[in-house]
């Protein structure tokens, strides 16, 4: 099977260095080589950790409550351009983050080349202790790696081309074909958002009552076989236990093998056609950095087909 790989080291979403150096860090531990070697993948990768440093806005001030909205607008529309490019020559396509704020580009990049080759509408699994909804009005934050569902989805839109104007509709998502897994941390202008549109989530609690297994039965069963998948993993969906760098990790997490299993169970469907792996920040954290790092080669791997037997 071929697989692209883009690496994209971006920071600009969220305050916190260090996150731009995951994917160096990731596929120095193997990564790209296992998925070669281990797993025969035929990988179409340019060899660069993009920095995206030739699009940095002069000038960026804050806009509508949102920090470098011109810079995480610019580097996105490009990251959509390249997954775009992989997805529609038919590659299932790893992007290695960075920041969760690049998943506007990976997810619109998808969206559109599997309308345009298979006429059909993706689905999102987003596994993470975040739900990533706000819109710009709603976040305490104004940090950009915190809304980038609510641009997906329509919820959040700009009409100024160099601040998220370039989404059009066929880059977005339905909230319909929207699941979450793993959520504990959402802030309450989220809340209200994931109430009132009818969001499917599964949050610890339901993982706690149900156990992870019927979790993704019921998950897998809400979007139904044969749509195309993306999964969007952000390592804090993990317990801190396993994976301590990250910028904003929240105790009460999924272990290890939870999340291992979540990858593996959507590997086994058959649908997915993107992988986003995001917020592993080897600076934070340091002596927990190999562990971080190692928890989020494992993920891919799960989420690529690596069966244990
Ligand atoms: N909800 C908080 C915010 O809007 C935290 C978001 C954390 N996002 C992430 N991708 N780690 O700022
Ligand atoms: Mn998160
Ligand atoms: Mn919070
Ligand atoms: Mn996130």
């Amino acid at each position: 099977h071929d697989l692209g790989v883009v690496a994209v080291g971006f920071s600009g979403g969220q305050p916190k260095p260090g996150v731009d150096a995951a994917p160096m860090a990731l596929i120095e531990a193997g990564l790209i080589k296992q998925l070669e070697e281990d797993l025969e993948f035929n990988v179409a990768f340019d060899g660069q950790v993009h920095s995206y440093s030739e699009i940095l806005p002069a000038d960026d001030p804050s806009y509508r409550n949102m920090k470098r909205p011109k810079f995480v607008s610019a580097v996105t529309k490009e990251v959509s351009e390249q997954v775009y490019s992989h997805a529609k020559s038919g590659k299932l396509v790893l992007t290695l983050g960075g920041d969760h704020s690049i998943a506007i580009g990976t997810i619109s990049g998808t969206a559109k080349a599997i309308r345009e080759r298979l006429g059909r509408e993706i689905a999102v699994i987003w596994v993470d202790a975040h739900a990533d909804i706000n819109t710009p009005e709603t976040s305490e934050s104004g940090n950009i790696h915190g809304m980038p569902v609510a641009f997906l989805t329509g919820l959040a839109s700009e009409e100024r081309e160099d601040t998220f104007g370039w989404l059009k509709d066929h880059h977005k998502i339905s909230t319909r074909k929207l699941v979450y897994i793993g959520l504990r941390d959402i802030d309450k202008g989220e809340k209200k958002i994931l109430r009132e549109h009818g969001i499917k989530a599964f949050s610890m609690h339901d993982i706690d009552r149900h156990g992870i297994g019927k979790v993704m039965d019921m998950a897998l069963g809400w979007i139904g076989s044969d749509t195309p998948i993306h999964l969007s993993f952000d390592v804090d969906a993990l317990d801190p236990m396993w994976a301590p760098s990250t910028g904003t990790p929240v105790r009460g997490g999924l272990t290890l093998r939870e999340g291992d299993f979540i990858a593996e169970c959507i590997a086994e469907t058959g649908s997915l056609v993107a992988i986003d792996l995001v917020e592993v920040n080897p600076s934070l954290d340091e002596h927990g950095a190999g562990d971080t790092v190692r928890a989020g080669v494992s993920l891919v791997r799960c989420a690529l087909g690596d069966t244990l037997l």
